[in-house]
């Protein structure tokens, strides 16, 4: 089988491509900037250094959200006989904290109280109900950049009055205190196979670790590591790191990291997660691969016994006794006890239900 891995040749995604070489015949290793996508309203094409983009049973397609587009693109060209753990739709939405939460809302997965607001005056009313500090993030923003806290309706209402300024969309939200920390709970399919708390630096509030948080293992509970899973669910993630805070009223989802770094929640937890992905990516492709052929046999058969067939094949004998071949028995649905008649003369049988 072959794999391809598209990313954007961080660290974490070599580990990644060197584990699959001891599952897949051939593992490719595509970096985002180099594609290229033509549509033509009559035709999808991905090319990969001005060549076409070859055909693989497993893509991985993954990166940030400045590459949402063209790895929508790439998934969206894929036939449905591919296997990519991430699934085309996750590329808009898990890139879009707005539509994240959205998406989550509708699910009823439990998040902070997000408020999107349709105007300056509809903002400034939210900034003068709520509680302070208040959290105010863009859509788009990862490492804890784009995430904005302030303490005060003098501080939040010239930052809206700044993002409009700039014609940048951004959600306000309820501020949780947790003393500055998170949790990431990495899912692999059905499971959170490693997780880790972070606790921002002091005088921060975000404890990504980008911006200087540490990290150490936690094992979460079975409610979060649910909320978690589901949350990878809702967006069509196989492999993501959700980001969640643990609070007195339960674990709420903060985002779903499609392309989550390993090297952080690696040194931490010291699990190795890229075995564990590429296991999995072999796994889940060998599944399709397999209900893909058994489908295939099944749709066969199907049209088999439909309709009246007619097979051209050599007589086998078990001694002095004519036996037919399996397909016949299939496709005639006798049972062992229907009474037949069976009618013979030189050069001809045939056999009818009594
Ligand atoms: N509503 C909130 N209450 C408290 N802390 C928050 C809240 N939202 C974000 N944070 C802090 O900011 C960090 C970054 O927020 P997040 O939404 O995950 O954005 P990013 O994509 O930049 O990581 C979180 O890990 C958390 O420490
Ligand atoms: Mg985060």
């Amino acid at each position: 089988m072959k794999a391809a891995v598209i990313s954007m040749g961080s660290v974490s995604s070599q580990w990644i491509v060197d584990k699959l070489k001891a599952y897949f015949d051939v593992v490719d290793d595509f970096k985002i900037k180099d594609f290229e996508v033509q549509l033509t309203g009559k035709e999808l094409s991905i090319l990969y250094k001005g060549k076409e983009f070859g055909s693989y049973d497993c893509i991985y397609a993954k990166g940030s959200f400045r590459y949402s587009n063209v790895l929508r693109s790439i998934t969206n060209a894929s036939n449905k006989n591919v296997y990519m753990p991430i699934k085309e739709d996750a590329f808009g939405i898990g890139h879009n904290k707005i539509l994240t939460y959205l998406a989550l809302q509708q699910n009823k997965i439990p998040i902070p109280k997000t408020y999107i607001a349709a105007s300056v005056s509809a903002a400034k009313k939210i900034l003068k109900d709520i509680k302070y500090p208040v959290i105010m993030k863009l859509p788009s923003g990862t490492h804890g950049v784009g995430v904005m806290i302030s303490d005060s309706y003098e501080s939040a209402s010239s930052m809206i009055d700044t993002l409009i300024a700039l014609k940048q969309p951004f959600l306000i939200q309820e501020y949780i205190e947790t003393g500055g920390s998170d949790v990431r709970a990495f899912v692999v399919g059905d499971k959170v196979i490693a997780s880790m708390k972070r606790q921002a630096a002091s005088g921060e509030k975000r404890s990504n670790i980008h911006a200087g948080g540490s990290a150490k293992p936690i094992e979460l509970s079975e409610k979060t590591k649910a909320i978690a899973i589901k949350a990878a669910k809702v967006l069509g993630c196989d492999i993501c790191g959700v980001d969640l805070l643990e609070t007195p009223s339960g674990p709420k989802v903060l985002e779903v990291n499609l392309s989550p770094g390993l090297q952080g929640i690696t040194k931490a937890t010291e699990i190795d997660i890229p075995e564990k992905i590429a296991k999995f990516l072999y796994e889940k492709t060998k599944e399709m691969k397999s209900k893909k052929v058994s489908e295939e046999q099944e749709s066969m058969m199907k049209e088999l016994t439909e309709e009246e067939q007619e097979l051209v094949t050599q007589i086998e004998y078990r001694g002095e006794r004519i036996l037919l071949p399996t397909v016949v028995s299939k496709i005639s649905k006798f049972d062992e006890n229907d009474d037949v008649v069976i009618k013979s003369s030189k050069g001809n049988i045939t056999i009818k239900k009594y």
